[in-house]
């Protein structure tokens, strides 16, 4: 990705979604905390529930090489405006990167950050589960 911008390299990156469906294409770029990178698009399936997210296909082909410390999920889709993750990334996103920025992109290359924890206040999150009153 050198010398390209964020904007520029999510263009690309959403180029290989993969909407035959929605027609809505989405694109991601993870970042780790020491600065590698991991792509994400979105995958439809014709069982249209089994689609995936650009945002969780990133996160898991980053947690699946052994990534645990994440910077910022850049974002960028078909949508006029710009495009923020739906509630299910949000959560997923929270479990495994709750510290994570959010930065938005819109078709015009103008951008606007969030933090996760802004975008899913009062969160449900495993140390919930470990507080269980179940656990002995
Ligand atoms: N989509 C994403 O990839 N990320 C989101 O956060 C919102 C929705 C995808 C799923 C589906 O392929 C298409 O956008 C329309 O919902």
């Amino acid at each position: 990705m050198k010398n390209k911008s964020t904007f520029d390299f999510l263009k690309e990156i959403r180029e290989k979604a993969i909407a035959p469906y929605s027609k809505f294409r989405v694109g991601a770029v993870l970042s780790t905390k020491k600065g590698k990178k991991f792509t994400g698009q979105n995958i439809e399936s014709s069982s249209y529930g089994l689609t995936i997210c650009a945002e969780r296909v990133a996160l898991f082909k980053a947690l699946s090489e052994g990534e645990h410390e994440f910077q910022q999920i850049s974002i960028l889709s078909d949508a006029r405006d710009f495009c923020p993750p739906c509630g299910a990334c949000r959560q997923v996103l929270m479990d495994f990167a709750p510290d994570i920025q959010v930065v938005l992109y819109n078709e015009q290359g103008k951008k606007v950050v969030y933090s996760l924890k802004d975008l899913l206040p009062d969160a449900f999150t495993p140390e919930r589960l470990i507080s269980s009153t179940q656990i002995k």
